[in-house]
């Protein structure tokens, strides 16, 4: 899955949560690369760690968590080390982030306007007229009917939906090389989902920016990215291009999540739904995470440690003892 001048590369990422009670592992060993304009769908159960690898990435890890390990490169700039003025520099200007709880992650006691019109003064060489005009045509494109109306509001008189798109505007104003958007769609109902990925696209095509798109839902990276990457008790356990993912997915878990998909050709109706939950993260174990849910479980798996990510076949990844063989 090596892409030729990525845009992000994160490389064996690990962070940590120092707790009184023990250190929770909930990021271990994360790499994945992704390609200019390309789409990355990050899914996985919740709990998984997918917003964790987000804050990772974008160094605001909250405490008591702390990146301990790896590497991202932006551009092939490391993030993790360097100063955090600068951190703060690119952070909004070439990356940004669609929080999963959009309504909280806005401040309350501005209003709408005055904090997308702060965040594109501070980072451009804009006149507040400027981005004034500049929010409104955001707020436009995201969908948002009334514009003028959003502007003068404050983030409690926004539906989660609203938050989003506001949160999408912001995040896209400075045409950032990457976006984040973390769960964009889990609290919309379908048709808003439809539309908000649709949107996600067209600014995607205007500006070229890479995303990184973190979900639960295996139908939305469907239609939406280029490769997807699947992440299971802070570990990545399968990593290709959607289409190999969709027809042939080699991890057991993958297989567990394809089956909530609805698809009338599904060849996924003989294996049981997935029962048990993932382990603690203050107790991760040394063998596969995934051993007792796992359906296709063998002795060697009982015995070795956690399976690496190693590539199955050209561009698939998987880590697993016993891949599920593509059926041809
Ligand atoms: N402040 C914290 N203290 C302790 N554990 C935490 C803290 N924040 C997150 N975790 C743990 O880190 C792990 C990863 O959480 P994360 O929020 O990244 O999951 P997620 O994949 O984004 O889940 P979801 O789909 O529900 O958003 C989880 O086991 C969670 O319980
Ligand atoms: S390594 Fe073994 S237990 Fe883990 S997913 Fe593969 S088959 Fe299942
Ligand atoms: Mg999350």
């Amino acid at each position: 899955m090596d892409i030729k001048d990525p845009i992000l590369e994160v490389d064996s990422l690990n962070t940590h949560i120092f707790l009184k009670e023990g250190v929770a592992r909930v990021v271990n060993g994360v790499s994945f690369q992704i390609a200019r304009g390309g789409v990355l769908g990050l899914v996985g159960e919740s709990g998984s760690g997918k917003s964790m690898t987000a804050l990772s990435i974008l160094g605001v890890v909250p405490f008591p968590g702390e990146v301990v390990s790896g590497e991202v490169k932006l551009n092939g700039r490391d993030l993790l080390s360097i100063s955090s003025d600068e951190l703060r520099k690119i952070r909004g200007n070439e990356i940004s982030i669609i929080f999963q709880d959009a309504v909280a992650s806005l401040n309350p006691v501005l209003s709408v306007g005055d904090q997308m019109v702060e965040g594109i003064t501070v980072h451009l060489d804009a006149t507040k007229r400027d981005a004034e005009k500049m929010s409104l045509h955001l707020l436009g494109q995201v969908g948002l009917p009334d514009p003028e109306r959003i502007m003068r509001g404050y983030p409690f008189q926004l539906s989660g939906g609203m938050a989003q798109r506001v949160m999408m505007a912001m995040a896209v104003a400075l045409s950032p090389r990457v976006l984040i958007a973390d769960e964009p769609t889990s609290n919309l109902d379908v048709t808003l989902q439809a539309e908000l990925l649709y949107r996600l696209r067209m600014l995607r095509q205007e500006y070229d920016t890479a995303v990184l798109l973190i979900t639960h839902d295996m139908g939305v990276v469907a239609g939406t990215a280029d490769a997807v990457a699947v992440m299971y008790a802070g570990s990545l356990v399968e990593y290709s291009g959607t289409r190999t993912i969709f027809e042939r997915p080699a991890h057991p878990y993958t297989w567990a999540l394809l089956q909530a998909v609805p698809r009338l050709d599904s060849p996924f109706s003989t294996l049981r739904p997935l029962t048990g939950s993932p382990p603690d993260p203050m107790e991760m174990p040394v063998e596969c995470p995934f051993l007792p849910r796992c359906p296709k479980a063998s002795s060697k798996c009982r015995t070795s440690p956690m399976p690496p990510l190693v590539e199955f076949e050209e561009g698939h990844k998987v880590a697993c003892y016993n891949p599920i063989e593509p059926q041809r």
